[in-house]
């Protein structure tokens, strides 16, 4: 079976096609919008949604040549239908049911947080299999339950993953996610939107001794984070440090000075909300996703915290998989498929806020 995969939500158009035969990705397109948004400092959805419009249909040819199959070949097509932009969600969504109704094949209303999780199954390409098996190489699968940590652009939680669509928040941020507080600092020190990937790399030369950040909500009991003060932080500390240099333009070691203080605070706090959690819930199985998962800082403080404990594994998607792809897209929805969970109607719902709870696929009610 070929299950056609697309992503619409937000900044990046990805198709994939997934061979569930032989459990392989045949092909794995994606266009970036970066370039695009970074003149305005962040997404500008009327022109996300214009966007993918003009490259989801080009970007599917091209996957089909990729795979070398024709459109007629693909027995499936999942999408993305939130959570996400809405006028982005409508384009994935709209081209996703027409070509399900333009080939009589079953169309799957995806959650984009959900394909998140699913990301941790796929392997980079090797040989020809790049979807894993137990055993197929040296990080071995999670396994029901588990515990995940979901951290986006848009997204921060805490979830107990009982099994596939069975899902229970134990914890989420109350105002600016993990990915957007790294975007808003990143913007805050001059660097160019998405801005996550590049404050990552610029703390890197940072000297973790020059400042101390806050570590939000660890004081409280619970799960929840809160990471709109730290961005205010690390703007209040940028303008001491022009004060004290007497200019506005900070030389470069006091930037990555402010940026290393707010990773190591933005990952120390997500690290402790993990060693809770874990501790809350006695799962031994820690699982990483969403665009943030390629933070390195965090996935190295996460080890310390496991290794810690003892008896727990950490498992991180590979890179190319972190951030939004349509790989993640088709896999989790062959998995919707082998459920039975595809969509009932040729309607083009989406849900913009689609809360990884509630009732799966509410389109399937409204007929
Ligand atoms: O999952 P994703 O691609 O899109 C959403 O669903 O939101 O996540 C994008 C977010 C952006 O905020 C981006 O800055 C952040 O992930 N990000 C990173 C890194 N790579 C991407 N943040 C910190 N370190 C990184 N290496
Ligand atoms: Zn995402």
């Amino acid at each position: 079976m070929h299950i056609l995969g697309i992503e619409t939500s937000c900044d990046e158009t990805g198709v994939a096609i997934y061979d569930s035969k032989a459990n392989c990705l045949l092909a794995d397109v994606l266009h970036s919008q970066i370039a695009l948004h970074a003149q305005f400092g962040g997404v500008v959805p009327e022109l996300a949604s214009r966007d993918h419009i003009r490259k989801t249909v080009p970007l599917i040819y091209e996957a089909l040549a990729h795979a070398n199959l024709t459109v007629h070949d693909i027995d499936a097509v999942a999408y993305t239908a939130g959570p996400g932009l809405a006028g982005a969600l409508l384009v994935g969504a709209s081209i996703g049911q027409s070509l399900g109704f333009a080939l009589n094949v079953p169309t799957i209303a995806v959650h984009h947080m959900e394909a998140h999780l699913f990301a941790i199954f796929l392997r980079e390409q090797s040989s020809t299999c790049n979807v894993s098996k137990d055993g197929d190489d040296a990080q071995p699968l999670p396994r029901f339950p588990f515990l995940a940590l979901l951290v986006s652009g848009g997204h921060t939680q805490l979830v107990l993953v009982e099994e596939l669509g069975k899902y229970h928040l134990l914890g989420e941020t109350l105002d600016d996610a993990a990915g957007e507080a790294f975007d808003k600092v990143a913007k805050i020190l001059g660097l160019p939107y998405p801005g996550g990937a590049a404050l990552s790399k610029l703390a890197q030369h940072g000297n973790s001794e020059r400042f101390h950040f806050p570590r939000p909500m660890v004081q409280r009991s619970g799960l929840e984070f809160s990471f709109s003060g730290l961005k205010t932080f690390a703007l209040n500390t940028l303008r001491a440090v022009e004060r004290e240099e007497g200019r506005v333009d900070i030389c470069a070691q006091s930037r990555a000075d402010i940026a290393r203080a707010f990773e190591d605070a933005l990952v120390d706090t997500l690290v402790i909300k993990c060693r809770r959690a874990l501790q809350q819930t006695q799962l031994k199985q820690l699982v990483l996703a969403g665009g943030v998962s390629a933070n390195r800082a965090l996935r190295v403080g996460l080890q310390r915290m496991v290794d810690k404990l003892g008896g727990i594994t950490l498992h991180c998607p590979q890179p190319k998989f972190c951030t939004d792809n349509g790989a993640m897209v088709a896999y989790a929805g062959y998995q919707y498929l082998q459920r039975g969970w595809q969509n009932t109607t040729t309607a083009i719902n989406i849900f913009p806020r689609w809360p990884l709870e509630r009732e799966r696929l509410q389109n399937q009610e409204q007929k």
